[in-house]
């Protein structure tokens, strides 16, 4: 297969399948462009439904976490995200009861948001949606992150988290080079695990 060819493929479906069975315990997941940035001004900068379409497979019928930027960075119809529990975190006392809130399990710490998924359907894996506060606060006890890279420029206010020298690269899909997008955008899914784990 030369170089154009592993650029045009698409994801192979049992990819992000078989993933998904292989992962227990604390799972983060985002997307980032190759410099790190995964948000600007409560969005992503880019649109890829290949990736929404891996990001909805991985983490259906599992509790997912995020911050209360990240919940109100979906479109109100599409939230809560529907078949897992959605946990949200807030140092807001009174948010849960406002509207933005409703469809969330609403919590005041990540150490609660992490009890509250044990207690849920699913919750053998969790998955820690974001944003960069959170993930931030995460990436030390998680097990796995499942990161797409997106062959994109684009600026940002929020960036993922380092992953340190206790993170090993477990797989890539494609093995070498990108996928491409039915819009052109190339894209990578890579898996990085916790040494040891
Ligand atoms: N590319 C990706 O995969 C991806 C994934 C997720 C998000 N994003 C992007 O990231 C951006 C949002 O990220 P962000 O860093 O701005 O916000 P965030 O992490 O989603 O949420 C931050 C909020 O979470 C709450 N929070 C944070 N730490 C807390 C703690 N220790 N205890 C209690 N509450 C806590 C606070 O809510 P209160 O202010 O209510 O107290 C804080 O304002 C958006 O642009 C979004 O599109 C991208």
């Amino acid at each position: 297969m030369n170089s154009k060819d592993s650029e045009s493929q698409a994801a192979p479906e049992g990819f992000t399948a078989d993933l998904a069975e292989s992962i227990t315990g604390v799972g983060l997941v985002w997307a980032q462009t190759t410099a790190g940035v995964i948000g600007k001004d409560g969005d992503m900068p880019w649109h890829l439904p290949e990736d929404l379409k891996h990001f909805t497979k991985l983490t259906a019928g599992h509790p997912v976490i995020m911050g209360r930027k990240t919940w109100l960075s979906f479109p109100a119809k599409y939230r809560p995200l529907p078949g897992r529990t959605n946990i949200v975190i807030t140092r807001q006392e009174n948010w849960g009861s406002t509207p933005e809130a409703e469809g969330a399990v609403v919590v005041k710490s990540l150490d609660d948001a992490l009890l509250e998924s044990q207690f849920v359907p699913g919750g053998s894996t969790v998955w820690i949606l974001g944003g960069g506060e959170i993930f931030a606060q995460s990436v030390d006890i998680a097990d796995v992150a499942v990161v797409t890279f997106i062959d994109s420029e684009a600026d940002g206010d929020t960036y993922a988290p380092e992953l340190g020298y206790e993170w090993e690269n477990s797989a890539n899909e494609p093995p070498k080079g990108w996928l491409t997008s039915a819009n052109g955008t190339r894209y990578r899914f890579t898996v990085w695990r916790r040494k040891g784990a």
